[in-house]
């Protein structure tokens, strides 16, 4: 009898029931009432009087080991049913929703939607660009800082990181007939020292509008309007005259500050006024350089910084914030459901 309990120990040992049917015939044939282990048990009893402790002793063990097997099997199957039962209840509501929206990200819908009730489409350009699209068609000359090693990431001698948006209305401008209005959002590259107030990539928005008789007055309602959707029907514009090689004219313009109202604070440096955009006419050499007619056509651009208007509408004061990925920044940007 000793024999049979320790070859059946070895049998439950080596069983391993990986589903419900063998499980079950696991069961059936060790543990049922008129299993093996039952069968030693009936047999005990005629187990002489001097063997019965270790016989006894043997056997509780196998029924033990048995059910130990059979029991882990059940309890792992029954957590497997109840977790596929609750993957399929798609009713549910959600816990809690951990995400949260990048602040550049909501701002650049913001701008993309503003623009679209103007009949502005987006468009997109590559950001590894070449000396053409970056600066030869937009009139930078060839002595210009901007194409020095000190501001541009350059890959080869013909090929950079492109340093602005500007690239991208070249590319429309070559390959769109006019009437073009369109917005052009994406990441820009600039050799800077990163600090709270420069980085070495950051997201613009380029505008372009070309049309025949666009003008001047069109394109300061257009940034009128934006600046009010953006930042509230009171704010106020002014444009002061710049330059830039692409457009003539040119201008800089400032929004009335978003954050004192215009009564002078720390953003505004006390003037009242911030800068968030370059804007001009589209100069008539870089129509012609995108093959477009000047003398039919003319158009205006803006180019502004997402980071900038972010700044400006969440009091966001330091530039690395928004690459760090700080949990307790982001967490701030999470939607209120
Ligand atoms: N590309 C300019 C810049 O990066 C901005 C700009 C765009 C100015 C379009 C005028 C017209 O500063």
């Amino acid at each position: 009898m000793k024999d049979r309990i320790d070859s059946l120990l070895e049998e439950v040992e080596q069983f391993t029931p990986d589903n419900q049917e063998k499980a079950e015939s696991f069961r059936l044939k060790y543990l049922s009432r008129k299993g093996r282990i039952a069968e030693l048990f009936d047999e005990f009893k005629t187990v002489a009087p001097e063997l019965k402790r270790e016989i006894g002793q043997k056997l509780n063990e196998l029924q033990t080991k048995a059910k130990e097997k059979f029991e882990a099997f059940r309890s792992r199957h029954d957590h497997d049913a109840s977790d596929s039962e609750q993957t399929v209840d798609l009713s549910l509501p959600a816990e809690s929703f951990e995400g949260s929206r990048h602040p550049l990200m909501l701002v650049r819908e913001d701008i993309i939607s503003i623009f679209g009730r103007l009949g502005f489409t987006v468009a997109d350009g590559p950001e590894i660009e070449n000396d053409w699209h970056n600066f030869s068609a937009l009139n930078f000359p060839e002595e210009h800082p901007a194409r020095d090693m000190q501001d541009t990431f350059f890959i080869d001698k013909d090929i950079a990181l492109r340093t602005h948006t500007s690239s991208v209305q070249v590319r429309i401008m070559e390959t769109t007939k006019p009437p073009i209005r369109m917005i052009m959002p994406g990441r820009v590259y600039r050799n800077e020292a990163i600090s709270a107030r420069a980085h070495c990539f950051f997201h613009q928005v380029e505008g372009l509008y070309v049309d025949k008789g666009v003008s001047f007055a069109d394109m300061k309602q257009t940034l009128l309007y934006f600046s009010r959707e953006m930042f509230g029907e009171k704010t106020e514009i002014r444009l002061r005259p710049s330059y830039f090689p692409f457009t003539e004219p040119s201008a800089e313009m400032d929004i009335s500050c978003s954050i004192c109202g215009g009564s002078g604070c720390n953003v505004c440096k006390h003037s009242g006024w911030v800068e968030i955009l370059g804007c001009g006419m589209v100069d008539p050499q870089v129509l012609k350089n995108c093959g477009i007619d000047p003398d039919e056509y003319s158009g205006f651009a803006f180019g502004m910084g997402i980071e900038r208007i972010t700044m400006l509408k969440y009091g966001v004061n330091d530039l690395r914030l928004y690459s760090e990925n700080d949990v307790r920044f982001l967490n701030q940007f999470k939607p209120v459901w």
